[in-house]
């Protein structure tokens, strides 16, 4: 496994790849791996011949109040878990080698990077295009693999696919729980104990919501009030938002009649914690 840290090389690694005919797989993360990045790799590692997994903590997709001093690094950590996963590249460029100094531009996908979690998150998913796309210029993938964990992420990055004729196929796969039902995140490690058990309610009101789905109820307003109680019944836990939208443009549904997403955001103290479930409409 090589770790890559400079844009030409990797350029220079790609284009040999590319005239060797090998497919490129590309996981992109901002790295403190866990169990819910890994599945990513392991499906690019059996999709594409050759994967690249990028770590970087891209500081244009963070809000001036949010994390993006304290989130969590350690590469070396990261490239030994990688290397023994059997990844071939890791490419972890410096915050300079991507926005060197009078950067200016930036990608939008309009109208759904304004909805759901982009509604208390102005301009992150702007910084998420923007990255997402000059990694896929520098590393060229055939296939690149995202979470659901990130529904609106995955919506928006397809949307901008199609948008732009890029030339690589977005892969999205299952959210990867704890053992509790609590989803991986690099930002639970920021969760004491308690704050991990109230975070709990989180998947908790999910399982809840569909539960109530698949015993009739068809309508979205009862569903979010009550996944509203369920997170209120904790002290440490504040709702940012709860949603039901549809999955083409993420407007939100009033009747449950066609497939869905359910969404929510939790604060915990100041963690900012994010789940969901897609509902398959079956009539
Ligand atoms: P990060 O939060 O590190 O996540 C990297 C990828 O792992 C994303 O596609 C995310 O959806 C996926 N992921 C995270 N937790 C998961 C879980 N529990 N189960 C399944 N997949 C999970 O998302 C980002 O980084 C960034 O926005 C990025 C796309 C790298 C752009 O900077």
């Amino acid at each position: 496994m090589r770790i890559i840290k400079k844009i030409a090389a990797m350029k220079e690694v790609v284009n040999s790849l590319k005239l060797e005919g090998k497919t490129i797989g590309l996981v992109p993360t901002m790295g403190y791996l866990h169990q819910g990045h890994l599945s990513l790799v392991r499906e690019s590692l059996y999709q594409a011949e050759q994967t690249v997994v990028s770590i970087f903590v891209n500081p244009a997709q963070f809000g001036p109040a949010e994390d993006y001093q304290q989130y969590p690094r350690d590469l070396k950590r990261d490239a030994k878990i990688l290397e023994k996963e059997g990844v071939d590249f890791i490419f972890a460029p410096e915050v300079k080698e991507m926005y060197p100094e009078g950067y200016k531009t930036y990608v939008q996908v309009e109208k759904l990077q304004d909805r759901l979690c982009g509604r208390s998150r102005p301009g992150h998913f702007r910084g998420v295009c923007t990255v997402v796309l000059k990694l896929f210029n520098i590393v060229k993938p055939d296939l690149a693999f995202f979470g659901q964990k990130d529904a609106q992420q995955a919506v928006i990055l397809k949307k901008m696919v199609r948008d732009l004729d890029l030339d690589v196929r977005i892969k999205v796969l299952p959210i990867v729980r704890d053992k509790d039902g609590l989803a991986l995140s690099s930002r639970n490690t920021y969760l004491n104990p308690d704050q991990r058990r109230a975070a709990l309610s989180i998947s908790r009101s999910l399982k809840m919501a569909e539960e109530m789905i698949k015993k009739g109820e068809r309508k979205a307003g009862k569903i979010i009030k009550r996944i509203k109680e369920i997170i209120e019944e904790e002290p440490q836990a504040r709702l940012d938002y709860a949603a039901i939208v549809e999955l083409e443009e993420l407007n939100p549904v009033t009747e449950i009649n066609q497939d869905v997403l359910i969404a929510l955001a939790v604060f915990i103290d100041r963690v900012r914690l994010i789940d969901n479930t897609i509902i398959r409409f079956k009539g």
